[in-house]
């Protein structure tokens, strides 16, 4: 076997053993032999580079940068389901069902819902070519590189197994396992970052990530559930999803066809209890139809198919005692009631605080001191009370338990937010929790990213009176590691350098816009509520918040010392030279001839909309700029790897010059 045959067999053979391993759960090789035969194909495709392949095996670590996602219509909607709570309403869909189809008799298909976010995968000869998130439902976002690292799904499907249809869609749910997920969160929880709430989000917020070597190592994985296409096999959904399992996609087996309602509510009961040993999470089971003519035949209603529907598992509960409330103090200020209680058992965890979130909420709930509580869980992990245990004489004896109007740590009284439930204490320049939250703020990744200075540190540092404020991080000498990694950090781009001071209600987003509108601080600074307002994404609490922030004569000395400690308060130059961002990350290929503009033009107006003209396709390549006569072997090259062809119009549009 010559090298290139050498490719293509390890190629095949990696993908085999990538099924066995993340979709059977039943290897037959060592993860040593494994990785030993990844390093040989690595080895072999760098000294042949003209076989580069996006579906190689080794594409799974996700090499390529795309730094913001392309929306793209669905080639065929994707629906939601009707929801149900409960059994009653299990019975009359199924019931509708039956009258639907003239008392035909008909199979249901039972199986789990799983809880994390639908995406639509696309496979054209038997390669994935794209994939795309529920979106709006008619368009979505383009993730293809950050699912080609997802090692259940397949890159390339296993012919051998029965014909594989030349064109299909396959749709299903992209999950963070339990096991990934309490990894995750324990390593942000370490580097002082915000925690996921449930596995659903840190599925969303992965999928979502710029980066493809970020989601490569979450360990994400994924169910399919639903076949569509023009030649897909077989008349029966079942029977679909039986197929696409051995062409190589991870299908449940936990799938079962019903004949009867008994049969569906053994199903249910079932996994209403057994659904907590399975190592994803579930909200539910998914009732369809199975036959996929009767599904015609039944049709939809405007949002969902009149053939399906969801019927959603009560949330687990479990009653205790509540012993007290107290009040914690966030970076901005904003207090928040917890609830102390007796520790008990809830879905496999001991718990004994639950968040209050608001004093709306709390006067809803009207607490008193001993009172028996119902807590849930609701796929969140801070669980929350949902109301008393009723039947307990003892109930609302105990002293009723009121919101604070002083801040617990500082005693400022506090202010309640303009139209919001929560209230803030104002002091924030010398109410400790909130000092320390913004000096923590300012470190993290996304602000400053001063990696070598952690919360325990910073506790450290401003218990012995080192540090007040955030220019004081740059005085620090005595450690010199510490104070190159804070040196480091003059070089962090203005918008970060934005979000990093820690302004209410201005989150990395509305600190990116406002750096793009305003290009530096001074004109941010002397900005009205009117021209902050004309930002687009910028509303009134934030044009508010950004007013009162730079009113105060503290934080203008603040970005003074900030200003001469070197950071940088201006966009840099490349920033400023692009006039938009509407191209913003994307690499674009230019194709054939042009009528509106030469193609020397068109590659300025790309640099100016923030994009990168690149010479040659590949599945890095965002779209191809195509003119007349684009030459036939890179159109063959666009369709293979799946890449998006836009006329000059579209583009032209695209950028606002129609
Ligand atoms: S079928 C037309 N099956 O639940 C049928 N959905 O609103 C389309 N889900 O958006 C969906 N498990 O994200 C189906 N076994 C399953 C599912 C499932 C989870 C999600 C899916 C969908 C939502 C229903």
């Amino acid at each position: 076997m010559n090298e290139r045959e050498s490719i293509l067999s390890l190629r095949e053979q990696l993908h085999r053993h990538n099924y066995n391993y993340y979709v059977l759960n039943a290897p037959v090789i060592s993860d040593k032999e494994f990785d030993e035969m990844m390093q040989l194909l690595q080895t072999l495709e760098e000294r042949h580079p003209d076989m580069a392949d996006p579906n190689s095996p080794t594409q799974r670590v996700g090499s390529d940068l795309n730094d913001e996602f392309q929306t793209v219509p669905h080639r065929r909607p994707m629906l939601s389901l009707a929801n149900t709570y409960n059994l009653e309403e299990v019975r009359e869909f199924y019931q509708r069902v039956s009258d639907g189809l003239n008392g035909q008799t008909f199979q249901v298909c039972a199986e789990l819902k799983y809880d994390g976010l639908s995406i639509s995968l696309h496979y054209k000869q038997g390669q994935l070519v794209q994939a795309v998130t529920r979106g709006d439902g008619v368009q979505g976002d383009d993730v293809t590189a950050n699912v080609r690292t997802i090692r259940s799904i397949p890159l390339v499907l296993d012919s051998s197994r029965g014909e594989i249809p030349e064109e299909f869609e396959i749709r299903g749910e992209v999950l963070m396992p339990w096991q990934s997920f309490e990894r995750l969160n324990a390593e942000r929880q370490e580097a002082g970052e915000d925690l996921f709430a449930n596995p659903r989000n840190a599925a969303s917020g992965t999928l979502k990530n710029k980066d493809p070597k970020v989601v490569s190592r979450r360990g994400l994985d994924a169910y399919l559930y639903y076949l569509l296409g023009e030649d897909i096999p077989a008349t029966g959904h079942y029977e679909n999803m039986e197929s696409a399992r051995s062409w190589g996609f991870q299908v449940s087996r936990d799938m079962k066809l019903c004949n009867t309602l008994e049969e569906l509510w053994e199903y249910i009961n079932y996994w209403d209890v057994h659904r907590k040993e399975l190592p994803v999470a579930t909200d539910g089971i998914v009732i369809k139809v199975n036959s996929l003519a009767q599904q015609k035949a039944l049709g939809m209603t405007a949002k969902s198919p009149r053939w399906a529907i969801a019927y959603k598992f009560q949330a687990e509960q479990a009653s205790t005692i509540l012993r007290e409330v107290t009040f914690q103090v966030g970076r901005t200020g904003v207090v928040t009631p917890v609830a102390n209680m007796d520790s008990v058992l809830l879905s496999g965890t001991m718990v004994h605080r639950a968040t209050l979130h608001n004093a709306d909420v709390m006067d809803t709930l009207d607490l008193h001191i001993g009172d028996h509580v119902l807590i849930e869980k609701g796929g969140e992990i801070i669980p929350k009370i949902v109301g008393k245990d009723a039947g307990y004489y003892d109930n609302n004896m105990g002293g009723k338990i009121d919101f604070i109007n002083r801040c617990p740590v500082c005693g400022t009284p506090l202010v309640r937010a303009q139209e919001e439930a929560s209230h803030y204490c104002p002091n924030d320049l010398h109410c400790a929790p909130q000092i320390i939250g913004r000096l923590e703020h300012f470190v993290s990744r996304k602000a400053m990213n001063i990696n070598l200075v952690g919360p325990e540190l910073i506790q450290q540092y401003y218990r012995n009176g080192m540090l007040h404020d955030v220019s004081d991080f740059y005085r620090i000498t005595h450690d010199k590691k510490v104070a190159d990694s804070v040196a480091r950090s003059v070089d962090v781009p203005f918008e970060r350098v934005l979000f990093a001071l820690g302004i209410r209600f201005v989150g990395e987003i509305a600190a990116k816009t406002l750096a793009r509108k305003f290009k530096n601080i001074d004109s941010l600074m002397s900005a009205t509520a009117e021209q902050l307002l004309e930002t687009d994404g910028i509303g009134k609490v934030i044009a508010e918040s950004l007013i009162n922030y730079f009113a105060s004569e503290e934080n203008r000395a603040l970005i003074e010392r900030l200003k001469e400690a070197g950071l940088q308060f201006t966009l840099s130059e490349e920033q400023l030279s692009a006039h938009s961002t509407t191209l913003q990350g994307q690499s674009i290929v230019i194709s054939g001839v042009f009528a509106h503009h030469s193609r020397d033009e068109y590659k300025r107006i790309i640099e100016q909309h923030g994009g990168k003209n690149v010479g040659s396709i590949s599945g890095k390549t965002s779209f191809i700029l195509a003119g007349d006569n684009m030459g036939p072997s890179k159109l063959e090259k666009a369709e293979k790897l799946g890449v998006r062809i836009v006329s000059e119009d579209e583009f032209l549009a695209m950028i606002g010059q129609e």
